[in-house]
């Protein structure tokens, strides 16, 4: 049978670009990533539905996140199945046994980290702020054959990972962008040296950003660290320092 396949910036999942990594050629893996790329598709609708609201709020002099708030509950706002590529290779590099993610929407990153965590005998949390998406992850994870290694924190993720024990292998930030800063040094003492921590949308949102950018590459805060160009601009920071 000929394998499926999605696409996003030309690359395929299940064509050349994602065969060769073991975790993401699993059958149930890969239908549920072609599945959930195609239902993502669907966010620019999402955008045009949200912008007149976002707009509204900026002329209040409001962060347009207000505004757009309540229509992102049905938005994937997804990485990239290249993003998705580099992550699941880099925690199988690392042989990641604790992978932790800030902002897990309906679980597309969750599912190549979480693939990961399984070829590393390791586990994947997630977290999640919206119902909606927090049954969706957890329903799409099941359906990815990943339910078994996988858990979604539900709630605020600067309380549901406030006691999270240590070590950290990886970590994706990928939720809102000014709680990038509040959630990594939440989670900082708990990143074990050659941890790597990976921050989606440098590109998309260079000013909320910048702290976050500015700090991690700080020497003095313990991390290496480099945009790649990668789907919107991907922050991969490498921890150099023992942190606890
Ligand atoms: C860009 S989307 C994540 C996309 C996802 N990583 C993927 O690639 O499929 C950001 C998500 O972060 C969630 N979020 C925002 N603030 C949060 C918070 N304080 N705690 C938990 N989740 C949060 C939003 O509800 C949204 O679903």
């Amino acid at each position: 049978m000929k394998p499926s396949t999605g696409t996003s910036a030309g690359f395929k999942i299940g064509g050349s670009g994602l065969t060769g990594l073991t975790g993401l050629e699993r059958p149930d893996v890969r239908s549920t990533l072609v599945r959930l790329e195609q239902a993502a598709k669907a966010d620019k609708w999402v955008f045009v539905r949200a912008a007149p609201a976002a707009i509204l709020a900026l002329l209040k002099g409001r962060p347009w996140l207000e505004g757009a708030l309540p229509y992102l509950k049905d938005a994937y706002i997804p990485i990239s199945p290249e993003q998705g590529g580099v992550l699941y290779q880099t925690a199988r590099l690392i042989g990641a046994q604790t992978i932790v993610e800030f902002g897990t929407s309906f679980g597309i990153s969750a599912i190549y980290l979480a693939a990961a965590a399984r070829e590393n005998g390791g586990r994947f949390v997630g977290t999640e702020i919206e119902p909606n998406k927090i049954s969706a992850a957890r329903a799409n994870l099941l359906s990815a054959g990943l339910g078994d290694v996988s858990e979604i924190l539900a709630g605020d993720a600067r309380e549901t990972l406030r006691d999270f024990e240590r070590p950290i292998d990886l970590l994706l930030l990928d939720g809102w962008k000014d709680l990038y800063l509040p959630v990594l040094q939440l989670l900082r003492p708990k990143l074990r040296k050659r941890s790597v921590v990976f921050a989606d949308n440098i590109f998309t949102f260079p000013k909320a950003l910048a702290p976050y950018v500015a700090y991690m590459r700080d020497h003095r805060n313990g991390f290496e660290s480099m945009t790649l160009p990668l789907g919107h601009g991907l922050e991969y920071s490498v921890c150099v320092a023992d942190l606890e």
